[in-house]
């Protein structure tokens, strides 16, 4: 079925096809060519981070967050169970047992007030997702994982160019993730990137991306020849993606600022129907300067969210409701460490629903989504 308005549409920021032809004709279209250089320089210089290496997507970068911090059986990783699959597969496929935390209902973002009585003398890392591009509260994450040595690892798939108190999420950990998947702000269709923010992981983090060999060492003029030193897989993208990405990335202030646009006209036109209906929208707390990736409605119930995506479609609206628990899925149920109390997360997991929301949506379009969700009666 096609939609008059889609959930999400792919949009161009201005240079991709003229930077995908360069490709062409600089004769480099595997990974780590120039316009992979040029990412990387932007996101770093931007983030204020000490590495930033892009991937095939986040959830490659995820696998090599596990890899570097040497996750095995035995160890346990704490994270959100309302989150992407991707963030707990990571670890379970280096042998490690997931630990669910649960959700603040405000934010949705890992409830770092019951976070310290998960952490156990196996834990070995803890990975808050900066849900809907609003940052965790990580003063008190990174304190209780300073106190317990343990690594903190953001994947920041939201929320590329948040703030949390000033800082850009994603230079707390020593580790953080990113996407450029179709449906987020900043994209090249599937991509991301590991944000590398200690500088001894650098080396290889190259490695571990490059298949396990020392190559970008060979390219450096390091080594005479590259050879097998470490596990490792193919987690770089070609320059024809990076190629993509950097016209995006050279955007990022236009799409900033239409997103915000979006994201404001949501929240003004449906502020005072959700106040009288009891429906809970984005929550952006005064030390977060948000990332407007996402605009979401927790409806009062699961009947209400079914009926509404139901209505909506019949007017060729798409909305989505995202995730199913994580802790009561049949690999959470069995890779968790020990049993998982997630109350919040069951509870705002049957009522989220997500509203269009992509770069070129118009005012028009949007006045349209809004004409039909505070028409819709149950
Ligand atoms: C929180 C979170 N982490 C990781 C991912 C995986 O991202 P990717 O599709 O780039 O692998 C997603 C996907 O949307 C996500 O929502």
């Amino acid at each position: 079925m096609t939609y008059a308005i889609p959930f999400n549409r792919p949009c161009l920021a201005g240079n991709e096809y003229k930077y995908i032809a360069e490709v062409i004709a600089n004769g480099h279209a595997s990974g780590d060519g120039p316009f992979t250089k040029r990412c990387h320089e932007l996101l770093e210089r931007e983030l204020g981070s000490c590495g930033v290496l892009l991937t095939t997507s986040c959830t490659h970068a995820l696998e090599m967050a596990a890899i570097l911090l040497d996750c095995g059986p035995g160890d346990e990783v704490i994270l959100p169970s309302f989150t992407f699959v991707s963030t707990a597969n990571a670890f379970v496929l280096r042998g490690a047992r997931i630990v669910f935390s649960d959700v603040r209902p405000d934010t949705l973002n890992m409830d770092e007030a019951r976070l310290e009585a998960l952490v156990t003398p196996h834990t070995k890392a803890i990975v808050p997702v900066h849900y809907a591009g609003v940052a965790c509260e990580m003063d008190a994450i990174c304190a209780i994982a300073q106190r317990h040595g343990v690594a903190v690892v953001e994947d920041n798939a939201h929320a590329l160019f948040a703030r949390y108190k000033g800082k850009h999420t994603g230079t707390f950990g020593c580790l953080a993730t990113q996407s450029f998947h179709e449906t987020k702000n900043v994209t090249c269709g599937e991509g991301g990137a590991l944000v590398v923010n200690r500088p001894e992981l650098l080396e290889r983090a190259l490695v571990v991306r490059e298949k396990g060999t020392n190559r970008s060492q060979f390219f450096r003029g390091q080594v005479d020849k590259y050879s097998w030193v470490d596990v490792g897989s193919s987690y770089l993208p070609s320059d024809l993606l990076a190629a993509f990405l950097f016209a995006q990335l050279e955007g990022r202030h236009q799409i900033q600022k239409k997103r915000q646009r979006i994201w404001e006209y949501y929240r003004d036109h449906l502020q005072g129907w959700a106040t009288a209906r009891g429906v809970h929208l984005p929550c952006v707390p005064p030390e977060c300067e948000q990332a407007f990736h996402m605009f979401y409605l927790v409806l009062p119930s699961l009947e209400y969210r079914q009926g509404l995506i139901a209505h909506l479609k019949t007017q060729g609206i798409l909305s989505v409701f995202h995730y199913v628990p994580l802790h009561t899925s049949d690999m959470g149920l069995r890779w968790a460490a020990r049993r998982s109390e997630c109350p919040v997360t069951e509870d705002v997991s049957s009522r989220l629903l997500r509203l269009p929301f992509y770069n070129d949506l118009t005012e028009a379009e949007q006045a349209r989504v809004v004409a039909e969700v505070t028409a819709f009666r149950r």
